[in-house]
C-alpha cells in the first residue's frame, strides 16, 4: 500500500494481469450464462443478447440473469448480487417493488390498452405537475420519446430549426443529440452513430456544460427552439453544475426566445420532484422516463402554461395521430396504474432520505480508500447515486470527463465487483441506491473496491 497523500502510480501490466485472472474466475462461475450465451449466437439473437448494448458488460459473455427482487439479482448460475447498476435506473425502485406490482397486477386482468384514458391518468398528472412544478403532461413509452416530442413541439411553436445540447450529452436514442464537438470546434456525429438521416450540423448546436459564454455566443444566432439539458451531466461521469451556471442558462434561453428542456430522466436521484425541484429550476419542459412507473415502459413531458397555450395553439386536432408525435401504446392503462403505484408508495420523500444516506456511505467509503491508498481518483454523489473516475480532478465539462476515461481499468473494475457479487453500471462506474438497498450491500463494495485498491497499488 502506498502511504495517504503520496500518488500511487498503477503499472498498466498490473492491470492486465489481474484482467486475466478475474476473466477465469468469470468464466468458471458462470458456466451456464456462457452456454445460454454460445446458443444465442448461433442465430436466433443478432448480437447473442435480444438488445445489442447488452454485450457491454464487462466479461466475455454476458450473465443471463433468473430472478430480481428488490436490490438483488441472481443468475442462472445461482450468484445472487448486490444490484447498484438497477437497470442503468429503470430500477431504482428496487426491482419489482410491491406497491407497483400490485397496481400493475390489478389493473392487467382489466384492459391494458385501449385508445382511451383510464382514471389513473388525472391522480398521475395532478401528481407529476405537485412534484416538477409543471401543469401540463404526456405520457409515453420511453424518456427518448419524451425527448423527442418535446423537441418537435419546440421546434413547432418556435418556428426554429436547431436544438442546443451539451457536449457529450446523452438522452436516448434522439436522433439531434448525437452531436459532439471535434478537437476544433466543429459540430459533427459522434461516434457509434448508426444510420443518421442527415448532418448533425444542420440540427444541433453544442456548446460544454458549464461554458455561459459560448451558450451565449450559440444561442446569440436566434435560430435554437430549445437547450435540451441534463440539470447535472450523469452519462460521462458525473458532471455538476458550478454555481450560477443554470441561473445564467435560464436568462440566456428567456432574453432569446429559447425554450429550456430539463430531461430529469438520471437526475430524478436528486429527490421526489428530482434536481429541478431540489435546486428550483424553471424550466419550460421537463422530460423522463425509466423508473416512474417502476420499469414498466413509461415516459412524460411536462410543460408550463405558457408553452401549453402555445402548443394548443398550434396542434392540428384532426391530425394529431401523424405529427411526429404519438405511440398507439403511449399512455396506455398499465403503465399509468404503475406510475400511480410507483409514485404515490414507492419513490416517497422518506424512501430518497434513505437511499440519499446510501449513497454519501458509499462515497465516504470510496473516498477513505482512495485516500489511502494514495490513488488519483475522485468520487462524486448527486443524490442517490455516486460514481468515481480514474482522474484526480473533478471534471467541469463534458470533454474533460472524457478525456478521464480509462477504458482499461475501467473494464478491470466492473469485473473484478462483478466477481464478487457487486454490480455497477456497464458504461462507467455508477452506483445508485434504491428504496429495497441496505448498508450490507453499499459495504459489500466498499470491501471489494478497498481489496482491488490493495491490489492495484501494492508494492
Ligand atoms: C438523461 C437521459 N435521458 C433519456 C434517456 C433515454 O432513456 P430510454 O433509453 O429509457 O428511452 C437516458 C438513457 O439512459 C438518459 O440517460
Amino acid at each position: 500500500m502506498s502511504r495517504p497523500g503520496t500518488t500511487a502510480t498503477i503499472p498498466r501490466e498490473r492491470i492486465a494481469a489481474l484482467m486475466e485472472r478475474e476473466r477465469e474466475r468469470f468464466a468458471s462461475g458462470h458456466q451456464r450464462s456462457r452456454k445460454l450465451h454460445e446458443r444465442a449466437l448461433e442465430g436466433p439473437l443478432l448480437s447473442g443478447v435480444p438488445m445489442n448494448w447488452m454485450t457491454r458488460w464487462p466479461g466475455q459473455f454476458p450473465i443471463y440473469f433468473a430472478e430480481a427482487k428488490g436490490a438483488r439479482i441472481v443468475d442462472v448460475d445461482g450468484v445472487e448480487y448486490a444490484d447498484l447498476c438497477l437497470g442503468d435506473t429503470g430500477a431504482m425502485t428496487g426491482h419489482s417493488p410491491a406497491p407497483t406490482v400490485a397496481a400493475a397486477s390489478e389493473r392487467l386482468g382489466r384492459g391494458i390498452t385501449t385508445m382511451l384514458p383510464s382514471e389513473d391518468a388525472l391522480p398521475v398528472g395532478d401528481e407529476m405537475a405537485r412534484r416538477f412544478g409543471l401543469r401540463h403532461w404526456q405520457f409515453t413509452l420511453s424518456a427518448t420519446d419524451a425527448n423527442r416530442f418535446a423537441i418537435r413541439l419546440c421546434r413547432q411553436v418556435t418556428g426554429r430549426p436547431r436544438i442546443l445540447v451539451f457536449n457529450h450529452c446523452y438522452h436516448g436514442s434522439v436522433d439531434e443529440t448525437f452531436a459532439t464537438l471535434s478537437a476544433d470546434g466543429r459540430v459533427v456525429a459522434r461516434e457509434g452513430n448508426v444510420g443518421p438521416p442527415v448532418d448533425l450540423a444542420e440540427t444541433t448546436r453544442v456548446v460544454e456544460f458549464n461554458d455561459a459564454g459560448a451558450l451565449e455566443r450559440e444561442l446569440a444566432y436566434g435560430d435554437v427552439a430549445c437547450v435540451l439539458a441534463e440539470p447535472a451531466m450523469t452519462n460521462v461521469g458525473i458532471v455538476l453544475a458550478e454555481p450560477g451556471f443554470h441561473d445564467r442558462m435560464r436568462e440566456l434561453t428567456r432574453a432569446t426566445g429559447t425554450l429550456l428542456v430539463i430531461d430529469e430522466t438520471h437526475t430524478l436521484c436528486c429527490g421526489p420532484g428530482g434536481y429541478t425541484a431540489a435546486e428550483g429550476l424553471e424550466p419550460d419542459l421537463l422530460t423522463i422516463g425509466k423508473p416512474i412507473a417502476g420499469g414498466i415502459p413509461t415516459g412524460a413531458y411536462g410543460m408550463s402554461d405558457a408553452v401549453a397555450e402555445r402548443v394548443r395553439a398550434r396542434t392540428d386536432w384532426d391530425n394529431a395521430d401523424v405529427g411526429g408525435i404519438g405511440g398507439t401504446l403511449a399512455g396506455n392503462a398499465l403503465s399509468l396504474a404503475s406510475v400511480r403505484g410507483t409514485l404515490t408508495e414507492v419513490l416517497t420523500d422518506d424512501a430518497f432520505e434513505r437511499m440519499t444516506a446510501l449513497a454519501d456511505r458509499f462515497e465516504a467509503a470510496v473516498a477513505r480508500s482512495i485516500a489511502e491508498h494514495g490513488l488519483s481518483w475522485q468520487v462524486t454523489r448527486l443524490g442517490c447515486r455516486a460514481e468515481y473516475m480514474f482522474a484526480p480532478d473533478r471534471p467541469r465539462t463534458g470533454a474533460e470527463a472524457s478525456a478521464e476515461f480509462d477504458p482499461e481499468l475501467d473494464a478491470l473494475m466492473h469485473l473484478y465487483m462483478l466477481n464478487r457479487r457487486v454490480l455497477m453500471t456497464p458504461f462507467h462506474m455508477m452506483a445508485l441506491m434504491s428504496p429495497a438497498t441496505t448498508e450490507a450491500d453499499v459495504d459489500s463494495h466498499s470491501e471489494a473496491f478497498a481489496e482491488a485498491a490493495e491490489e492495484l497499488t501494492a508494492a
